[in-house]
C-alpha cells in the first residue's frame, strides 16, 4: 500500500466554472483519486478555491458585495457543486484561510533570508479619486489600435491587441471612471528565479516519465531567453495575504498583498493544514515534509496547460528556494483545452455549459463519463452536443445500462431473484474469462498511467465484452431446451454486474454504487477476471435496479443546443 497526495489546480472564485475547467482537472484527479483509494492505497485529494487578485476583487465589485463576504459565498456554490459531480475531495480549502496566510508569509521569509528575495522600486498608474493603484485591467481607455473605447491596460476585448497601460488613449480608472491618474513609484518584492535555473532545470530534465505536454511547456519557459526572468510577488491591493516576512512586518511594504500567483500553490500545503485543523485529518506533515514521513508519499498534481510554468518552475522555485525539507511533486499531469461547439468556452462571455447548468439537465454521472472518455489529453477537444448525445445514448445506456437490465430481468423471470444454481462453465465461459482478464490488465495499467481515454476505451470495451457474450450465448434460447445451461451463462453475466460496477466507479460513482445496491455486493478489486466471475455464490439474492441511464432524445437534445448557444448572464 502506497500513499498518494492529489491536488487539482485550484479554481479562481470568481463564478461559477465550466465543463471545460472541471475536465482540465478537478475531474480527471478525482478519477485518480478514485481509482488509487480502489486499488486500496491511503490517499489525500485535496483542492481549494483560489480567492485573491484583481479577479476576485472585481468579481465583488460587480455583484455589489464585499470582496470577504463574495468569496464565502461562491465558495459555498463551488463547495456544492464540487459534491454534485462527487468530487472525491478529503478536503475543499479556501486560499483565503489563515492557515494559507501564515504559510504565505513563511515562504516569503525564507526566501528573503536566502537572499532570493529583491526590493525593487518601479513606476505604476496610481489613481488620486480611489487613493491606490491601479493594475493593469483596472485601467480602461481607447485603443490605439481599433479605437474601441473600452480598453484595458493589459490588452484590448476587442481587437485582443496586447496592451501597456500608457498605450491608451484617455485612459480612466476602471473603478470610478476617474481620470485623475498619475504614474507613481512604488516598492515590490522580486522573486529571483533566475538565480535557480540550474537547479529547475536539473530537477525537470530527471522527470523523464512527464507527460511531453507537461515538460514541454516546461522547457520551453526554462530555456526561452525570459521564461525564467525574476518575478515579482506583491502587488498594490487591499485584498489579499499582506506581505510579512515571516511573523516581522517587513519595512516598505506596508499596506501591500503577495501577489495572487504566489499564495495560490502554497494553498496546496495550506489545504492540508486546513484539513487537520478542521479534524478531518490528523497528522498534515506526514503527506507534506520529507523529514516527517512524506518521503514515501507520491505527489501527483492535475492542471490545464495554462497552469504548467507556474507548477514546474515558480512554485518549486518556491519551495527549493525556502531551503526547508517540503515534498515536491512527482507527477504533474497537465491538459489541452475544451472547446465548446465550434469555439471556445468562456467564463468572461458566459459561453457554454457551467456546472449548475449541467447538472440542472442531467445527473453527474453522465457528464462525468463524456468529459472523462473524451478528454482532452493529446489535444484540444471539443464538445457537442451531438457527440455527447451519441456517447451517452451508446456507451451509458445500449452498452452498460442495458446488459444490466437485460440479464437481472430475465433472471427475475426464469429463476427468481437469485443467482441461479445449475450447469458448469464452457469454452464461451472460459474465452470470456480470457478476453476480460487482457481488458482488465489493459484498463488497470492505464489507470496507473492516468492515460484518462485509453482507460475509458478499455472500460468500454469490458463493457461490450459482456454484451457480446449475452447475446452470443443466449440464454434466453437455451432455456428453451438446456436449462442448466442457460442457469450458467445467468450466473456468469450476474457476476460481471459487481465487476463491472467496482471497475467503473472510478468514472461513474453513482451508477457504480446503484449496481452494488441491487446484486447485494460490497465494491472489492477483483484479483482476476476468472475470480471476479465466479465471485457470487448461487442463492445470492439480487434485485432489478432503476434504469441505470436513460437516453437523451433528438428534441431534448435540439433544445439544449437552443438554450446553451447564447450567452450567459
Ligand atoms: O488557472 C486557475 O484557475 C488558477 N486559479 C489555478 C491555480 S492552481 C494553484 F497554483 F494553486
Ligand atoms: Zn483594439
Amino acid at each position: 500500500m502506497a500513499r498518494i497526495l492529489i491536488t487539482s489546480a485550484i479554481p479562481y472564485i470568481n463564478g461559477i466554472k465550466h465543463l471545460g475547467n472541471l475536465v482540465g482537472s478537478q475531474l480527471p484527479a478525482d478519477l485518480h483519486a478514485r481509482y488509487m483509494r480502489a486499488r486500496g492505497h491511503e490517499v489525500l485529494f485535496l483542492c481549494a478555491t483560489d480567492e485573491h487578485g484583481t479577479p476576485a476583487e472585481l468579481a465583488a465589485a460587480k455583484a455589489g458585495k464585499l470582496v470577504a463576504e463574495y468569496c464565502a459565498e461562491m465558495w459555498e456554490v463551488q463547495d456544492r457543486l464540487g459534491k454534485g459531480f462527487r468530487l472525491s475531495f478529503d478536503h475543499f480549502g479556501r486560499s483565503s484561510s489563515p492557515q494559507n496566510r501564515k504559510l504565505t508569509q513563511h515562504f516569503a521569509g525564507r526566501l528573503a533570508d536566502a537572499g532570493l528575495i529583491e526590493e525593487v522600486t518601479e513606476k505604476q498608474v496610481y489613481s488620486n479619486a480611489d487613493g491606490r493603484f491601479l493594475p493593469d485591467r483596472y485601467i480602461e481607455g481607447t485603443c490605439p489600435n481599433c479605437g474601441y473605447d473600452r480598453a484595458r491596460g493589459d490588452q484590448c476585448e476587442n481587437c485582443t491587441k496586447q496592451l501597456d497601460p500608457t498605450d491608451l488613449i484617455n485612459p480612466r480608472s476602471a473603478i470610478s471612471g476617474s481620470t485623475d491618474l498619475e504614474v507613481r513609484e512604488t516598492k515590490h518584492l522580486y522573486l529571483k528565479q533566475s538565480a535557480m535555473r540550474g537547479q529547475l532545470s536539473e530537477w525537470i530534465d530527471s522527470k523523464t516519465d512527464w507527460p511531453i505536454l507537461t515538460t514541454s511547456i516546461a522547457k520551453k519557459w526554462l530555456n526561452d531567453g525570459d521564461g525564467l526572468q525574476d518575478r515579482g510577488i506583491t502587488r498594490d491591493l487591499d485584498w489579499g495575504v499582506p506581505v510579512m516576512k515571516g511573523e516581522e512586518p517587513w519595512p516598505g511594504m506596508e499596506g501591500k498583498v503577495f501577489y495572487v500567483w504566489f499564495d495560490a500553490p502554497i494553498e496546496y500545503i495550506a489545504c492540508a493544514v486546513e484539513w487537520m485543523d478542521s479534524g478531518k485529518g490528523d497528522d498534515w506533515e506526514r503527506w507534506w515534509r520529507t523529514d516527517k514521513g512524506a518521503d514515501d508519499v507520491r505527489y501527483v498534481q492535475f492542471m490545464g496547460k495554462d497552469n504548467v510554468p507556474f507548477h514546474t518552475l515558480s512554485f518549486p522555485a518556491t519551495i527549493l528556494g525556502s531551503g526547508e525539507p517540503w515534498k515536491l511533486v512527482d507527477y504533474i499531469k497537465s491538459f489541452n483545452y475544451l472547446n465548446y461547439d465550434g469555439g471556445q468556452f468562456s467564463t468572461s462571455q458566459g459561453r457554454g455549459v457551467f456546472m449548475d447548468q449541467a447538472l440542472e439537465i442531467l445527473p453527474p454521472d453522465y457528464w462525468r463519463w463524456w468529459l472523462l472518455s473524451r478528454a482532452p489529453e493529446t489535444s484540444d477537444s471539443e464538445f457537442t452536443w451531438e457527440a455527447f448525445q451519441q456517447d451517452v445514448n451508446k456507451d451509458l445506456a445500449d452498452v452498460l445500462g442495458n446488459f444490466v437490465s437485460r440479464i437481472t430481468k430475465f433472471c427475475r423471470s426464469k429463476f427468481g431473484e437469485v443467482v441461479p444454481e445449475g450447469g458448469e462453465p464452457g469454452e464461451a465461459e472460459a474465452a470470456l474469462t480470457r478476453a476480460l482478464q487482457t481488458r482488465l490488465t489493459a484498463y488497470e495499467a492505464a489507470m496507473e498511467a492516468i492515460e484518462v481515454r485509453k482507460a475509458a476505451a478499455e472500460l468500454r470495451a469490458l463493457w461490450v465484452l459482456g454484451n457480446e457474450y449475452l447475446q452470443s450465448a443466449a440464454p434466453w434460447s437455451a432455456f428453451k431446451t438446456d436449462e442448466a445451461r442457460a442457469a450458467a451463462i445467468t450466473r456468469t453475466a450476474l457476476n460481471l454486474i459487481p465487476f463491472y460496477a467496482t471497475l467503473s466507479a472510478p468514472f461513474i460513482p453513482d451508477a457504480a454504487a446503484a449496481m452494488h445496491a441491487a446484486m447485494g455486493t460490497e465494491p472489492a478489486w477483483p484479483e482476476s477476471a476468472e475470480a471476479a466471475l465466479t465471485a457470487l455464490p448461487a442463492g445470492h439474492a439480487f434485485t432489478v435496479p432503476d434504469v441505470l441511464f436513460r437516453k437523451i432524445a433528438d428534441e431534448e437534445r435540439e433544445e439544449w443546443q437552443q438554450r446553451f448557444a447564447g450567452i450567459r448572464t
